[in-house]
């Protein structure tokens, strides 16, 4: 047994604990409104940068708002003034110790920014920096590799923006189809455990996903550098097909994240294309047309969740994977090395 396993494991519980309450997300809603919010710049990094990115599908597709990922440099080493009346800072941060996004948070709260803070402590030096500190509720992170914690920043994000939206399809999801889902795909396990063994000796792997799942194609290759030392390449398939694409020869080995929704037709078409170079592919699916053949291993999750909230299931098998890719090469996945929970960048 493994912290990082545990704490995979906690995964659906700590969901539908979150989604219980919406009184936190109402009220930093209504803040953010009275403020006059029309566009959204996050800052993170590592796992809770790849967050972010889930953040910013979400505030730009569903509540249409312009979004992207904040420079922390333009304050931290730049000194740059910049003006954000009317827009909203999301920092978001396991520990919130992570001095350049709890630097960057107060820079854009003095440059006339509303600023929310998501973290697993809320006492922390970023909790400290903003108007308003959405608490993960995680529980302690024992594992150096992020998982649980990376689940509940996905979940408040989405609480946040379905509270925004109004939108009760989401947040009905929220509250109890999403953590079903999540525990289906925790039964993947022992499926997920064979296909370790068969990618045991990659040194090399591309990780891909378009739309919403883009985060997390990114969450999941930072998951098997960190635990595997694998060389894991994220890309949005899109990128992918403007030149890395170029990379893959008979053998290659591809992890693709293609669920249900309007994404599905771009990642099926990029299967196609890999397939044809001979790639070797895992897929995770929610639908049952993939199937299995040798070059090809299907991996399937219910047909349950909204695309939108999609990241949080579909990376529970990412996580796994990294899991038993670990251990079929040997690493305690505990122990990353010359990983630190915190690091004190700046
Ligand atoms: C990944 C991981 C790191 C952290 C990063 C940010 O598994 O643990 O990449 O996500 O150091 O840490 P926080 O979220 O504490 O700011």
């Amino acid at each position: 047994m493994t912290f990082m396993r545990d704490e995979i494991f906690e995964q659906p519980a700590i969901v539908a604990r979150l989604a219980a309450d919406l009184a936190p997300y109402r009220a930093a809603v209504a803040g953010a409104r009275a403020a006059g919010v029309r566009f959204v710049l996050y800052a993170a990094r590592g796992t809770s940068d790849n967050a972010a990115v889930f953040g910013k599908y979400l505030s730009t597709i569903h509540a249409g708002l312009p979004a992207g990922l904040a420079v922390p440099s333009s304050a931290t080493v730049y000194d740059t003034p910049i003006d954000l009346r009317q827009c909203l800072v999301v920092g978001i941060s396991q520990s919130g110790e992570t001095p350049d996004v709890a630097e960057y948070v107060a820079h854009a709260r003095q440059a006339g920014a509303r600023t929310i803070a998501i973290t697993n402590d809320d006492d922390s030096l970023l909790a400290r920096q903003a108007d308003t500190v959405l608490a993960t509720h995680a529980g302690h992170e024992r594992a150096v590799a992020a998982t649980k914690t990376y689940t509940s920043q996905l979940a408040v994000l989405a609480l946040f923006w379905a509270t925004w939206c109004d939108d009760d399809v989401l947040l009905g999801a929220l509250q109890a189809g999403v953590s079903d889902a999540m525990r289906a795909a925790l039964s993947l396990d022992g499926e997920i455990a064979e296909i370790a063994q068969w990618l045991r000796f990659s040194e090399r792997l591309l990780v891909t996903a378009r739309g919403y799942n883009f985060a997390t194609a990114l969450e999941a290759a930072l998951k098997f550098k960190e635990t595997s030392y694998i060389a894991a390449m994220p890309y949005s398939a899109a990128d992918l097909m403007h030149g890395p694409i170029a990379i893959v020869e008979p053998g290659y080995p591809a992890l693709l994240f293609a669920l249900t929704g309007r994404a599905l037709p771009a990642m099926r078409q990029l299967e196609r294309d890999l397939l044809e170079r001979r790639a070797e592919l895992v897929v995770v699916e929610d639908s049952p047309e993939g199937g299995q053949s040798g070059k090809r291993r299907g991996l399937r999750l219910p047909r349950t969740t909204p695309e939108a909230l999609s990241p949080l299931v579909a990376i529970v098998p990412g996580q796994l994977l990294a899991l038993h890719l670990a251990a079929a090469r040997g690493y305690d996945p505990d122990s990353p090395r010359g990983l630190n929970k915190v690091t004190k960048t700046l």
